[in-house]
């Protein structure tokens, strides 16, 4: 088998890791699943996030072998999915005076001093500036303009909006697969690739907004022109309704989850008034039994407060003006009992649960909810290697004599470049 038709995919989430492997045609451009493995997150990663990269590699490598084992194909390279939490956009405006007298000429080294002030405000240390778009000018209070550069004035105002990310967190993502002898072909933003799976071209077109509900986080992304013009994480996921079941309930994390995903598919199974019998989990603890209503009323709240939450951020984003195809909810969460009745009496828009849209090449196996993002890396990994651009990371690093560091960061800022729209 030739090595170079082969495109892996890994998608690390909070609750599982997701390995697909495929083969491409490069005559027909189709192409063919021929394995996938999963395994849980466990030690080395915790909210999607590498903690420790040894452990890391052992919970990734679990899943390889699977999909290894499935394919029959030793695996050497892959595209990997980066968390859309290490990336946030924020946005800050900024004032500067040009003259105090006379009105003079705006420069762009006035523009970028400018945005350099705003940008300032909101970036922690910590972060690194991936992309920035600034809008909104104002010159000596006037309306709003859309490039100030050879207007006349005394007074600059304008808005940026800055995409950052948490390079290390990255980089010690790329350790991880790459102490299994796998190269990192790229890096995709995980919300990219739910939307890549999950959305019509239509959707994505005339605007949308995408929210995948995994285990740890709720991400948010909005598409616009088919580029991503706003995303941002919310730290609430399947593990915060787990974790309260537990605790409320007072039964063990396993148990609690089951029973939330129990709840969810065969909902009609229970009634309001009725008790379940929750079986002992070990010798050690007792049976128990947990009155529905009380099960019902904890979800239904979390789930208020993940909505409520998720309002506020696409109040905040500036670009829902820009929305004609309403929500699509896809992620593991997403199929929890009662939010789709919710979510569409919540929002004043069209609201779509989604799973990754059928394809020829991929298996039926692989159209569930959870499966959006780990799709959706393979779907890119494909178009990119039907395209025959793919050079590494790990090569560019030898090549260029660059540190890995200034790879992922030129690789994510010219992603950005195709992501990201500087205009409406
Ligand atoms: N039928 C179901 N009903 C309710 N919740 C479910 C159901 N099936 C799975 N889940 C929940 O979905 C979550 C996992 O979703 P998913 O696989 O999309 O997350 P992840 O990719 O591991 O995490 P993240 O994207 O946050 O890093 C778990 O919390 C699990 O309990
Ligand atoms: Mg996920």
């Amino acid at each position: 088998m030739n090595n170079q038709n082969i495109v892996v995919s890994i998608d690390v989430g909070t609750t599982k890791i997701f390995v697909i492997v495929s083969e491409i045609d490069r005559e027909t451009e189709k192409f063919k699943i021929l394995g996938y493995g999963m395994s849980a997150s466990n030690g080395g990663l915790n909210k999607g996030r590498v903690v420790d990269i040894d452990r890391a590699a052992k919970d990734i490598e679990s899943a390889i072998k699977a999909a290894e084992i499935m394919s029959s194909v030793p695996i050497t390279k892959a595209f990997v999915g980066i968390a859309g939490r290490h990336i946030e956009s924020l946005e800050s405006s900024g004032i500067i005076t040009l003259s105090e007298n006379e009105p003079r000429e705006i420069t762009k080294a006035d523009k970028r001093r400018l945005e350099d002030i705003a940008e300032n405000k909101v970036v922690p240390v910590e972060r690194t500036v991936i992309h920035r778009i600034g809008y909104n000018y104002r010159i000596d209070d006037s309306g709003i303009i859309k490039n100030p550069i050879g207007m006349r004035g005394c007074k600059l105002e304008g808005t940026v909006h800055v995409v950052t990310g948490m390079i290390n967190t990255i980089d010690a993502l790329i350790k991880s697969v790459n102490k299994l002898s796998i190269e990192v072909e790229d890096v995709v933003l995980e919300p990219y690739a739910s939307g890549k799976a999950v959305l019509t071209d239509t959707e994505k077109r005339t605007g949308v907004i995408l929210v995948d509900i995994g285990g740890g986080t709720t991400d948010i992304a909005v598409f616009k022109n088919e580029k991503l013009i706003y995303t941002s994480v919310l730290p609430l996921g399947g593990e915060y309704f787990t974790s309260d079941i537990a605790t409320l309930l007072g039964i063990e994390t396993r148990v609690a989850d089951n029973l939330k995903k129990d709840f969810s598919i065969n909902n009609e199974d229970y009634k309001m008034d009725e008790v379940v019998e929750i079986p002992n989990y070990d010798r050690y603890t007792e049976k128990k039994e947990v009155e529905v209503k009380h099960l019902k009323e904890i979800i239904d709240s979390r789930t208020e407060e993940i909505l409520e939450n998720i309002e506020k951020k696409i109040e905040a984003s500036g670009v829902k003006h820009q929305v004609y195809n309403g929500i699509v909810f896809t992620g593991g969460s997403s199929k929890i009992a009662g939010l789709k009745e919710r979510a569409e009496k919540y929002f004043d828009m069209p609201v779509r649960f989604a799973v990754p849209i059928k394809k020829d090449g991929l298996s039926d196996q692989m159209l569930k909810p959870e499966d959006a993002t780990g799709v959706g890396l393979l779907l890119y990994g494909v178009e990119k290697s039907l395209e025959g651009k793919v050079i590494s990371l790990n090569e560019e690093e030898q090549e260029g004599k660059k540190s890995m560091f200034d790879v992922i960061i030129g690789k994510l800022k010219k992603g950005f470049d195709i992501f990201f729209s500087d205009s409406e």
